[in-house]
């Protein structure tokens, strides 16, 4: 089956039912579709939203796009942002909508997502060495020539199964080899030497064609900027000696890529040195965490406080939450946990504390010191003032688990009208 039309898979998203499945959504809009709601424009605060309620900021969110477009265009990069960061094909849409080549995912569930929602360039960081996933990919890529799909081999046993997985297709599978970020590093092949090796065995197979070479310098172990840009040069190296030993003849560009949300200044600087090689090279970045940012890891790690004089991203979620308990002067209880906040890098951090009135002010002086399943335990000086009933707005860490923990997020204006609820898919 060839990919949806993204217009219509889009449209189909405002005319699912709001209900129990969606926490945090007004109990009296229960059976109302997705898009009427959108069309009141009900307001966060006021509009029978229950904590807790994660939302997104469509100005920060906009925000995002727009630096990252312009990042790419100015370094001369392709990109595709990494979409297992939020999958949600609303954003998908948007990134494509914002100049992306196409969107990177993880895994073929989340390819089939981005293919139920029409997205014709896919870059898989992964090899794929299951046979039915490979089946459908390989359907996917004969029933629809504009199908671009690209992903990682790692070794030469994993090519191997891919070829026999894939014999009889069409059309042969894209591939580029994995160049690991260190000896010690995640996935990817370890020396050039072996890289030959797997492109040797890649050129003789006849499922799959080489089109380049990929990593992820997030992998390098002790990341640092001199250890990345060294692993960057490899890569790209790599790609130059691949280059002239005629591996990529027939192809019409070569693929590098590389890049997280982590060293996007070092990939642009080491990809804007690769000599003229025989092929036009598509220099691919991979970003995922910029789209919505953070208050934590990537508040930390962005490059940009590296060159803020190319901008700066905006954390774009808040997690409203309420005073449920207030036991002693030292002590509060949120009524959010585990299930609804990123915790794997960082704990949520108070940033405004919103009384029944509607006014706010700074959460100076409250502090989160563990999560339960669903509870935030808090401590508080005696001062905040902090009463049962107040609303406490969380900034979280890490984008990747923010996201998968909602599954119809509010997108607001900055007061707080609801705009669009963003779908995703985990
Ligand atoms: C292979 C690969 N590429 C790109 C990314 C995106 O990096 P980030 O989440 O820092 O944006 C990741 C994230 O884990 C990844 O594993």
């Amino acid at each position: 089956m060839s990919s949806a039309d993204p217009h219509a898979a889009l449209a189909a998203l405002d005319e699912e039912r709001v209900d129990h499945r969606f926490k945090g959504l007004p109990p009296d809009a229960s059976g109302t579709t997705v898009g009427a709601l959108a069309a009141e424009g009900r307001n966060l605060f006021t509009g029978g939203f229950t904590t807790p309620v994660l939302a997104l900021s469509a100005e920060r969110l906009e925000h995002n796009l727009t630096l990252m477009k312009s990042y790419t265009e100015r370094h001369g990069l392709a990109f595709a942002p990494h979409g297992k960061t939020s999958m949600a094909p609303q954003l998908f849409a948007r990134q494509v909508a914002h100049g992306a080549w196409g969107i990177t995912l993880a895994v073929p569930h989340q390819v089939r997502v981005a293919r139920a929602f029409g997205i014709r360039r896919i870059f898989l960081g992964n090899e794929v060495v299951d046979p039915a996933a490979l089946g459908w990919l390989s359907r996917e890529l004969d029933a629809d020539p504009d199908f671009r799909f690209i992903c990682y081999v790692d070794s030469t046993e994993g090519v191997a199964q891919m070829d026999r997985a894939l014999r009889g297709a069409d059309r042969p599978l894209d591939v580029v080899v994995e160049l690991a970020a260190g000896a010690e590093a995640r996935t990817g092949v370890r020396t050039e030497a072996e890289c030959e090796a797997v492109a040797d065995a890649v050129a003789a197979t006849s499922a799959l064609r080489l089109v380049g070479v990929a990593g992820y310098e997030g992998e390098v172990p002790g990341a640092n900027p001199a250890a990345v840009t060294a692993w960057l040069r490899r890569l790209t190296a790599l790609a130059a000696d691949f280059d002239a030993a005629g591996r990529f003849g027939e192809l019409s560009e070569i693929v590098v890529s590389a890049g997280g949300s982590a060293w996007f200044d070092a990939v642009a600087e080491v990809f804007e040195d690769i000599p003229p090689l025989s092929k036009p090279v598509l220099k691919l970045l991979r970003s995922g965490a910029y789209v919505s940012h953070d208050d934590g890891q990537y508040r930390d790690r962005t490059p940009f406080n590296r060159v803020p004089e190319e901008g700066a991203l905006q954390a774009a979620f808040t997690l409203w939450t309420q005073v449920v308990s207030r036991p002693t002067p030292h002590q509060a209880f949120l009524n959010a946990g585990k299930r609804d906040a990123a915790f794997d890098l960082h704990l949520p951090q108070p940033h405004t504390v919103r009384g029944p009135d509607g006014t706010t002010r700074p959460a100076t002086g409250i502090t989160v010191t563990s999560l339960s399943d669903q509870h935030a335990w808090v401590s508080t000086e005696t001062a905040t003032g902090l009463a049962v009933g107040d609303w406490v707005g969380l900034g979280l860490s890490h984008p990747c688990t923010i996201f998968d923990k909602w599954q119809l997020i509010p997108q607001t204006t900055a007061d707080g009208t609801v705009t669009e609820y963003i779908r995703t898919f985990f």
